[in-house]
């Protein structure tokens, strides 16, 4: 079904997202302020240097799909939905600079108050979390004199191009992301993506504003990853591309969802050590790996978080369960779960602890002997029976993936804390239990 669509910014983001609409049959009004790209538009050429858009613009212009203007409140006046894509470059001190963003909804605002049709606002800009609860909804309002959810809605739909291949990556996204405040506000969002292939997410603003981010961020992390490892094989000598080129090859592991949910911190016997070696290994080249450097220094945050949470209770009877560095093993060297017993009892807490691998009387070999040599006043507060903790302690602290966190929570008392690190959903779990919000901890 075809729509009429304005885009304000005719930018990278603006001049692609108008052209490819209006390829797709919608009928598209470009606004810009600078005038010379809205009239490059309206002349056929596109206000942009990327591959195969010239030509678009182009036809769309011809064909009637696409024209531009400097005049928002007449192509809001025209039109039934309004994308934001203008720049929101960062401030000498790396704030986001959200002013182009505030213009462009007071500019949109003004024109809705003049218009009586339902009127759908689409962020397209790269803006953070919260910024169209807190910036753009109160901003349309304000300037409208009316309500969002009832005269307009307020949509998140965060762009994925890559410049150079903008294009085809319009038309074959990896995925499409709605962000509104009421799944009803999508409906005009979605008839004009009827046609977008892969998966289509509707979510809340929040999350959607977020995941902009979490993507730029994680291809950042991956690109300097790959430049320190690629560092570190030229000063050994070794072959940065051969090396590469294997660490691709695992797709189970390497490159795949693995390690990609957040929980609580990493341990056990190999991954701290072996960062720690490759670190030293560098340091000895004079070779400065800052994002290696980094992961141990972002683990050992997440043990300082959830003893926060923790004393943040003021209650200092705790239970923990769960002490292996990971569940379905007894193995107990590294574990951020002993780090976070140590502390406590550093703290004067009062724990006792259990664990279902980690039962000292059926221990042998070299765990039992880390418990006795290494950490045995932890070995003392092991118990084998979780009934004994639940019942003693004020604070039940889930340190480990294989508790049953919803048969855990028939059993707690009203009066006792509920800290769950290991879960994406322990905010929730935390909430119910309480009914107070204990801070989020990892
Ligand atoms: N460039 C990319 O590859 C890319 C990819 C994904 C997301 N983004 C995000 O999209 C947003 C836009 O990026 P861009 O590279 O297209 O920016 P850009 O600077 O190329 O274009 C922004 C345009 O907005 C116009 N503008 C400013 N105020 C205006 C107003 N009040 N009314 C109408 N037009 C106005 C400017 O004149 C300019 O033409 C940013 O938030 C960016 O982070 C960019």
């Amino acid at each position: 079904m075809s729509k009429s669509v304005s885009i304000f910014g005719l930018g990278y983001v603006g001049a692609v997202t108008a052209a490819c609409l209006a390829h797709k049959g919608h009928r598209v009004i470009g606004v810009d302020v600078t005038a010379a790209k809205a009239d490059a538009l309206n002349a056929g050429r596109s206000p942009i240097v990327e591959a195969n858009l010239e030509e678009m613009i182009a036809t769309c212009n011809r064909n009637g799909n696409l024209s531009a203007t400097i005049d928002g409140v007449r192509a809001v006046a025209e039109t039934e939905i309004s994308f934001i894509s203008v720049g929101t470059p960062s401030l000498r001190n790396g704030k986001l600079d959200l002013s182009a963003v505030e213009n462009v909804c007071q500019q949109i605002g003004r024109a809705i108050a003049l218009k009586n049709a339902f009127h759908t606002v689409v962020v397209r800009s790269t803006v953070l979390p919260g910024t169209a609860e807190t910036l753009v909804i109160p901003t349309l309002e304000r300037s409208s004199g009316k309500r969002e959810g009832i005269d307009f809605a307020v949509c998140n739909n965060p762009e994925f191009l890559r410049e150079g291949t903008a294009i085809a990556d319009f038309f074959e996204p990896s995925f499409t992301v709605f962000g509104a405040s009421n799944p009803r506000s999508l409906w005009a969002l979605r008839e004009l993506y009827a046609w977008a292939p892969g998966r289509i997410f509707e979510t809340t603003l929040a999350a959607s504003e977020m995941i902009k981010y979490v993507c730029n961020a994680f291809h950042a992390l991956k690109a300097s990853f790959a430049n320190e490892v690629g560092a570190l094989c030229g000063e050994l000598e070794i072959d940065p591309g051969v090396v590469t080129e294997i660490f691709k090859a695992d797709t189970r592991l390497n490159i795949s969802p693995a390690y990609l949910t957040p929980g609580f911190a990493f341990g056990g016997s190999c991954l701290p050590k072996d960062v720690r070696a490759l670190t030293y290994c560098a340091k000895d080249l004079d070779l400065k790996l800052p994002l290696m450097e980094s992961i141990l220094p972002s683990n050992a945050e997440h043990v300082s978080r959830a003893v926060e949470a923790i004393l943040q209770t003021r209650k200092r009877k705790v239970g923990l369960l769960g002490l292996s560095f990971k569940d379905g093993t007894d193995d107990l060297r590294e574990s951020p779960m002993v780090q976070v017993a140590k502390t406590l009892i550093g703290e004067g807490c009062s724990l006792r602890i259990w664990d279902k691998n980690v039962i000292v009387g059926r221990l042998i070999g070299s765990n039992r002997s880390f418990i006795e040599q290494t950490i045995p006043h932890i070995g003392q507060l092991l118990t084998e029976d979780m009934d004994e903790v639940l019942a003693e302690q004020e604070v039940i602290v889930i340190g480990s993936k294989g508790i049953d966190r919803a048969a855990l929570l028939a059993r707690l008392r009203p009066d006792q804390v509920l800290i769950d690190l290991v879960s994406v959903d322990r905010m929730t779990v935390n909430v119910r239990v309480t009914q107070q919000v204990v801070a989020q901890a990892a």
